[in-house]
């Protein structure tokens, strides 16, 4: 079974059962984007195809053990510079962090899971990602909608490539529409 394979299936058994927004389907979705994003472009492809799909496994919020993904890498057949190379993409890319991406590969993989968290999946995710903490579908600082305010909002202007950058864009005006419609409708003042 080749690398990529395997990972994939590790990754499936990783996030079976998640309700929190960190399916498969949406590490797939981040994979579709990232070979997307990576077109034309003189990257590591197989290193940043496997920090796609590992990328959520060491998730803090989600409580899984550290070592996990060194563990799956060492099993792999591929050097030790690719191991720690998709270790680092991996460090990089989290938002809470904060980190700036240092190569092209980490650009790309940072975009394609921000592109994941905005438009009609973000808004998706986010109501879901709520649900699955019991947060109270209100307007009060913890909401789900605040959470549009705190971060989703940002992300657009936080794009590293030119097609993400294009992308962003009408996922960002969609979810605009969405948060001031919400707001309205929410007052009572929606015409
Ligand atoms: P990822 O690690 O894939 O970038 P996150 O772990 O930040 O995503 O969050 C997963 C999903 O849950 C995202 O769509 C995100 O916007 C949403 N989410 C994260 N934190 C909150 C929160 N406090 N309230 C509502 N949604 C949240
Ligand atoms: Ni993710």
């Amino acid at each position: 079974m080749d690398v990529i394979q395997a990972t994939r299936k590790f990754v499936e058994t990783i996030h079976a059962n998640d309700q929190t927004g960190h399916d498969v389907a949406h590490i797939e979705r981040v994979v579709r984007l990232v070979k997307r994003l990576m077109e034309n472009e003189p990257v590591d492809r197989t290193g940043l195809l496997l920090a796609a799909y590992l990328h959520d496994v060491e998730d803090h919020k989600l409580g899984r053990p550290k070592g996990l993904v060194k563990q799956h890498l060492a099993s792999l057949d591929i050097t030790e510079e690719r191991a720690s190379f998709v270790e680092a993409l991996i460090d990089e890319v989290s938002f809470s962090k904060g980190m700036t991406p240092t190569t092209r590969e980490s650009e790309i993989l940072q975009d394609a899971d921000r592109l994941d968290a905005i438009g009609a999946i973000g808004i998706a995710r986010t109501f879901q990602f709520a649900g699955s903490r019991g947060t109270p579908l209100d307007v009060s600082e913890d909401s789900a909608i605040q959470h549009f305010q705190d971060k989703l909002l940002k992300l657009a202007s936080m794009m590293h490539t030119k097609e993400a950058k294009r992308l962003a864009h009408s996922r960002h005006v969609f979810m605009e529409r969405f948060y001031n419609q919400f707001h309205e409708e929410w007052d009572g003042m929606d015409t």
